[in-house]
């Protein structure tokens, strides 16, 4: 009898245990899609170049002022391969990948992002200081993975 009443006891909590789960990725699911800012905008990794602002790689001013970064990352590098910015103003990287996953990490800073295929990432840095900074992948890609990274040049 006691055995029984247990059992039950452990189907229920095993019912409650799968309907959190599943309301918590449904939930999840559902705030990335009606939320890109906070998450992931999408891009069809085919027409990177035709979609923009990565048919216009390198910084852009835009009309509000603030300056966007359309950064593309791709075996074994980054297009621009050459990037001027400004210091001590807010930029915001918009970054993709072009074929496999890579990572976008300016060494010095806390800007450490996932280059994904099909997938738009963003993160704003300032640069306080002018000078040289260097990006690295940090996302093993391949036989060049070690060989990948471009250079910042902030400027005043
Ligand atoms: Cu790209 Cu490692």
């Amino acid at each position: 009898m006691h055995l029984h009443k247990y059992e039950k006891i452990w189907l229920g909590f095993g019912v409650i245990a799968l309907v959190v789960f599943l309301s918590v990725v449904g939930v999840s699911a559902f705030a990335q899609g009606h939320a890109p800012s906070s998450g992931h905008m999408t891009i069809d990794p085919e027409k990177v170049r035709e979609t923009t602002p990565f048919d216009q790689p390198g910084l852009h001013k835009k009309e509000d002022g603030t300056y966007e970064v359309a950064m593309i990352a791709l075996t074994f590098g980054y297009e621009p391969s050459k990037l001027q910015v400004p210091a001590g103003e807010e930029v915001m990287f918009t970054l993709t990948s072009e074929d496999v996953v890579h990572s976008f990490s300016i060494v010095g800073t806390n800007v450490n992002m996932m280059a994904v295929p099909g997938q738009i990432n963003h993160r704003k840095h300032t640069f306080k200081e002018p000078g040289s900074y260097l990006v690295i992948c940090n996302e093993y890609c391949g036989s060049g993975h070690h060989f990948m990274s471009t250079e910042i040049e902030v400027v005043e």
